[in-house]
């Protein structure tokens, strides 16, 4: 039986049939699930809802008879208790806090890959339960505020790029999973992919992997076996579902056919391997590392749109730019009002209507005070994207960071 009630009714062990508003406006991959976390609760108070339909067949109703589907025991709470619990878990976390523990897990996740790609070197398996609380945080901070995670994980050091590369990657499949509308356990195995499609890299050759230069022909074939190596890690790791294990098997493989380890065409390369390939492709070109300026995001997107009909499935390469937005956050743009300024939250359904901090005026050639302005509520409009460096801004400081 589907139920309206109102939010102050709504508990762990419910089945969300309609949150009674449209996907953009709530942070959830889908519309329908299961509140059987105190997290999820949490997420929906904090997204302002204020009824949702609940499917009794599917959860407890709100006399608390519930089905027996919760099995965490979070439904033994007294109704009582969990009520009163409620506003408690309406974490307001300021962008400010949202970008300190977009920080911290960013440099967990890096430190995580560091010590697994370790374990490989020395003939350890993939120790992936210590991979899923960090797919999980993942997640959660690009739901709740992907303009911290993703400006963060463009910046890169030449010493920990492939662990930070592997972060980035986990976080832009999310992105892009969650645009895609797949649930979150899809978006889970994709992102798991996401984080591991580079562990095959532990078993290629130091001088050859940090090669500051072009690799010549040998070498490059050595490199390239890491996509093989990779397929042959995770084959040997119990519990790596197909997902997983298409996308980070397949990354390198190509639309056309071109790519590699096995030259798969169209659509005999998974979805999942087909995203991950773009994903991959968008943050090798886009990342700042200290010997090489990256792209700015918005060119990279071109430059992915261009490929589309040769290294890409066209159709995802469009809702990969809705993913991440035209101008994706941390991205620097020059405003119609001679301005320059950080895009610091984008939504999908305004892509050329982000949230922008104003922070520099090109007549002038100063810094301003710092302002904030949504563009769909303002006359001001995006004029181009521009380069940190030729402004001689420093990208660091303004776009990893709410000020
Ligand atoms: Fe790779």
């Amino acid at each position: 039986m589907i139920k309206k009630i109102p939010i102050d009714q709504l508990k762990i062990g419910m089945f969300i049939h309609d949150l009674n508003c449209s996907w953009i406006d709530h942070p959830f991959a889908r519309n329908r699930f299961m509140v059987d976390r105190v997290e999820i609760l949490s997420r929906i108070l904090e997204a302002g809802v204020v009824e949702v339909s609940i499917d009794t067949a599917l959860g407890s109703d709100v006399t608390g008879s519930d089905t027996g589907v919760v099995e965490d025991g979070e439904l033994d709470e007294p109704e009582e208790e969990l009520s009163s619990l409620i506003p408690n878990f309406i974490s307001t976390l300021s962008p400010a806090e949202e970008f300190e523990r977009a920080k911290i897990l960013f440099s967990n996740a890096s430190k995580l890959m560091h010590g697994i790609m370790k374990d490989v070197r020395l003939g350890k398996q993939i120790a992936l339960e210590q991979c899923d609380p960090i797919v999980d945080n993942i997640i959660d901070s690009m739901f709740s505020f992907p303009s911290a995670l993703l400006p963060l994980a463009q910046m890169k050091t030449r010493d920990e790029y492939t662990f930070q590369h592997s972060v980035s990657v986990s976080a832009l499949a999310v992105a892009f999973g969650r645009v895609l509308d797949m649930p979150r356990d899809e978006i889970k195995a994709v992102a798991l992919g996401g984080l591991l499609h580079d562990v095959g890299k532990a078993l290629v050759p130091g001088r050859i992997l940090n090669k500051p230069g072009k690799l010549d022909d040998e070498e490059f074939v050595v490199m390239k076996s890491h996509a093989l190596h990779t397929a042959k890690l995770l084959n040997d790791v119990n519990g790596v579902s197909e997902i997983t294990f298409n996308a980070a098997s397949q990354h390198h493989e190509r639309y056309d056919g071109k790519g590699y380890p096995q030259g798969l065409k169209g659509d005999a390369i998974s979805r999942h391997g087909q995203m991950l390939a773009i994903v991959d492709a968008y943050d090798a070109i886009t990342s700042i590392r200290i010997y090489k300026t990256g792209i700015p995001p918005t060119e990279a997107l071109r430059k992915l749109f261009q490929s589309s009909s040769t290294h890409f499935n066209n159709s995802l390469v469009q809702a990969f730019i809705k993913g991440v937005g035209i101008y994706p956050a941390g991205s620097l743009v020059r405003m119609e009002s001679e301005r320059l300024g950080i895009v610091r939250e984008v939504s999908n359904d305004k892509l050329l209507q982000p949230v922008v901090q104003l922070i520099y005026d090109c007549k002038k050639l100063s810094y301003i005070s710092p302002e904030t302005v949504d563009l769909s509520a303002s006359n001001d409009k995006i004029a181009s994207h521009e380069s940190f460096e030729k402004w001689g801004i420093d990208q660091a400081k303004w776009a990893t960071a709410h000020l």
